[in-house]
């Protein structure tokens, strides 16, 4: 059983997430960043962990999905994403998290399994322009403003719970 995780990540959570997921996941576990023209083919299990930024993923990731659909239908792939919206109870799962739902919809990509988590807030390592939208967007959501805080709202044990869930499809 060897299984792929591929992470796009632009602060490193969706990484972190990556590795921590590598650790509880049966047989050889490879983890690497995604690029869109990733070759899957030698893999049993393809686990595709993306963020959101300014309300979008990463562009490699809608183009990998479509070279690599047919592929990712046959081997099972799995799907998650991260956002700062699945904070919230009601907004962290893949049919209420409007990023996670929009993109599986628009991709017709239809995972085997898909997760949502949320990610983290890192004030002091922004750019003053992403401080600032950020903080906006935080106010506006009820969510923390003080540019001094770095706070991690990823739930570990929702990871791992995943992780048994994917153990437990069986591949
Ligand atoms: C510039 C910027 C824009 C972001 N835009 C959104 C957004 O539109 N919606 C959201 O829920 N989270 C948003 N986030 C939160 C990220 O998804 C969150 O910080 C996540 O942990 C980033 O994962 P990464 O470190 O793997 O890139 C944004 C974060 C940054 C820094």
């Amino acid at each position: 059983m060897k299984t792929l995780i591929l992470y796009s990540s632009h602060d490193g959570q969706t990484k972190k997430i990556a590795d921590f997921l590598s650790r509880y996941i049966d047989g050889e576990v490879y983890v690497d960043a995604l690029m869109e023209n990733y070759t899957i083919e030698s893999f049993d299990l393809v686990i595709v962990g993306a963020s959101i930024r300014y309300g979008h993923f990463n562009k490699a990731l809608y183009r990998f999905v479509e070279s690599n659909r047919y592929q990712l239908e046959q081997k099972s792939a799995v799907f998650f994403g991260v956002n700062l919206t699945a904070r919230k109870e009601g907004k962290d799962n893949p049919e209420s998290n409007t990023y996670v739902r929009k993109f599986l919809q628009r991709t017709e990509w239809k995972p085997k399994l898909a997760a949502v988590f949320a990610g983290a807030l890192f004030y002091p390592r922004y750019r003053w322009i992403d401080r600032v939208m950020i903080q906006i967007i935080m106010k506006i959501t009820g969510g923390e403003t003080d540019p001094k805080k770095e706070i991690e709202y990823t739930n570990w044990d929702k990871v791992k719970k995943f992780a048994n869930q994917i153990n437990e499809m069986g591949v």
